[in-house]
């Protein structure tokens, strides 16, 4: 059977990882994957997820089944996360929480539970969006259109544009839209773009449907949850997918949450027997282990405490580079306007080079990005800056 299967070429990220690893020159840069770095390459362990990880290790006496809707503790603590003390529709039962294998299983789990509640439906998607949006949404068998969203010209949101794409959508129609630090752009909405958006959604009864996999690493917890909480105490309904994969450094512990807003606590109960139905039919249930030092990390004050303080220490690494780069950038070749990259936001950029251009990154400076030139900020270090900006005033000069 396996015989007529064709072969598939590497996707392209893990093409770039591999020539990475393989560059024997010391001044290699990886600007190409996608997850945090401190100031010496390195993605370690945070401190608190240490503590909580040997308390859990330490402590816990067994290792039977949660159930599919994962570790009650958890989603009640990734509740007030994500919609903070006293949200009113929290308060009103409206929210049920399902905790999913990373925020990918989120995205699929939500994405199940729209075509089993309306299998006609059209999920809008920006341009450009996560590569992984596409298969994650689109093989649960939903069809998947596109809304302009990034604006080359300014590295920001062509925001008029969006509206205007937004405001001919049919009723019911999903938009997927990006909480904050959006990738691969990091081009964010304002405030007030967000609640002209709402206004539009109201309008045109529409479901967004919010990614947030980067809470905490753009403006700040409370900040990067804006919309989710705008949208959850005005709108009947919305749909959040949440990762901690970024936020606790939980990568492969494949930890994540889906919350579903309903109009009421009986379609919230309705809502929660299909979400628990179809994690049966795709994982049964999702992995403890990361769940579980979420759990213990957001319940303890002192170790909540000190991820706070983790988490801040990165996102001020990734704004405080932000702004170096540009300055690096303006010193170097100071014929082009790279101020953009301060105004946006998390872990990712477009450096606006062409696909030559990156190619020559790679080749004669051994920095790697991919070919659509986006690049990850926090795998900058201080001592490489200037570097990378000098490369850069060579690969544009040429
Ligand atoms: C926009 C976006 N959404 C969701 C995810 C899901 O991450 P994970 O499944 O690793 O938690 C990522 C990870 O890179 C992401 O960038």
């Amino acid at each position: 059977m396996f015989e007529k299967l064709e072969l598939i070429s590497a996707d392209a990220i893990l093409g770039l990882m591999a020539a990475f690893r393989a560059d024997p020159d010391p001044r290699k840069v990886d600007l190409g994957v996608g997850v945090f770095r401190d100031d010496r390459g390195e993605t370690p362990v945070l401190a608190s997820v240490r503590t909580a990880e040997q308390a859990l290790v330490a402590e816990q006496t067994t290792k039977t089944y949660v159930g599919p809707s994962g570790n009650p503790g958890f989603n009640q603590q990734m509740e007030q996360l994500v919609f903070g003390a006293g949200h009113p529709a929290v308060k009103a039962g409206r929210v049920r929480t399902v905790q999913a294998p990373g925020g990918c299983g989120a995205l699929r789990l939500g994405a199940e539970l729209i075509r089993a509640a309306a299998p006609d439906s059209v999920v809008h998607v920006s341009t450009p969006t996560w590569a992984n949006h596409v298969p994650l949404l689109g093989n649960s068998g939903l069809k998947l259109e596109r809304y302009p969203y990034f604006d080359a010209q300014t590295g920001g949101v062509q925001f008029g544009a969006m509206m205007a794409a937004l405001e001919k959508l049919p009723p019911r129609a999903v938009v997927l839209l990006h909480a904050s630090c959006h990738n691969p752009t990091g081009a964010d909405l304002s405030q007030d773009e967000w609640r002209a958006v709402l206004e539009l959604v109201k309008r045109r009864s529409l479901l967004p449907f919010i990614d947030m996999a980067y809470q905490g690493l753009g403006e700040g917890a409370d900040a990067d949850a804006f919309a989710i909480r705008l949208f959850s105490a005005e709108l009947p309904e919305l749909v959040c997918a949440v990762s901690c994969s970024k936020n606790f450094g939980l990568y492969r512990e494949r930890t994540g949450s889906l919350h579903v807003i309903n109009e009421g606590a009986k379609a919230a109960d309705a809502t929660l027997s299909q979400l628990v139905r179809l994690a049966r039919g795709m994982w049964s249930m999702p992995p403890d282990h990361g769940a579980e030092i979420v759990r213990r990390i957001l319940s303890e004050a002192a170790l909540r405490e000190s991820w706070a303080r983790e988490l801040e220490a990165m996102r001020t690494r990734i704004t405080g580079l932000r702004h170096e780069l540009v300055r690096q950038l303006r010193a170097q070749c100071p014929q082009r306007d790279f101020s953009f990259i301060a105004r946006q936001r998390g872990m990712f950029s477009f450096f606006g080079i062409t696909t030559e251009q990156v190619r020559r990154m790679r080749a004669e400076h051994h920095i790697y990005m991919t070919d659509d030139s986006r690049i990850n900020i926090a795998g900058l270090r201080a001592e490489n800056l200037e570097y990378v900006a000098r490369a850069t005033a060579q690969v544009l000069a040429a």
